[in-house]
């Protein structure tokens, strides 16, 4: 399947399943060697970052735990600054060591809010772990503990990432083709 169309577009397959896993084994790797003595709380914001955490997870050999987020945007609170709201963490995070599980790292606002929301916490430290960078579109500054794949900048399904909501359940990734 080297081209899906999704609703009105198309999209040519650039990161085989294969390529996905083996960065993802890679990351895992990284984090079971760094984190091995700290418990930590792997964070999963959803919906994007569901296929990528159950992967992760899989290849994750220490002791450590998984929980959920949903991110909302929320353009009554754009003037202040705070454009996404974080549902569903009831965990105490009082000197843990998280880290977050994100899909993509676009401009890195939704990841740079979210860590911001979570500096009232009294978290211990936090790592940020990502599928996907878009290294050309960053324009706030976030931690890049894990990447797996850095991609250039240009639209993608797949693998959890969706177009208007569909081609989430792609199991590789897909570029539109303009
Ligand atoms: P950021 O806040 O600009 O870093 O954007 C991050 C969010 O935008 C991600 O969590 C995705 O939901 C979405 N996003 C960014 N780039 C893409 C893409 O190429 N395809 C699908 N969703 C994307
Ligand atoms: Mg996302």
């Amino acid at each position: 399947m080297d081209i899906v169309q999704i609703k009105d577009k198309r999209f040519g397959l650039t990161i085989s399943e294969k390529e996905i896993l083996n960065a993802i084994e890679s990351v895992a790797q990284r984090i079971n060697a760094d984190l091995q003595d700290k418990n930590p709380l792997f964070i999963c914001v959803l919906n994007g970052a569901f296929m990528f955490a159950a992967d992760l997870m899989k290849f994750v050999t220490i002791p450590s735990e998984v929980t959920f987020v949903k991110l909302s945007s929320y353009e009554g609170l754009m003037s202040t600054g705070k454009v996404k709201e974080v549902f569903g963490l009831t965990e105490n995070l009082s000197g843990r060591t998280v880290v977050i599980v994100e899909d993509i790292i676009d401009t890195g606002k939704t990841m740079a809010n979210l860590i911001e929301s979570l500096g009232s916490k009294n978290v211990a430290e936090v790592y940020v772990a990502t599928l996907l960078l878009k290294p050309e579109a960053m324009e706030h500054t976030v931690p890049l503990d894990y990447v797996a794949i850095e991609i250039p900048n240009d639209f993608i399904v797949g693998y959890g990432l969706d177009y208007d909501g569909y081609g989430r359940n792609l199991r590789a990734i897909y570029t539109l083709i303009p």
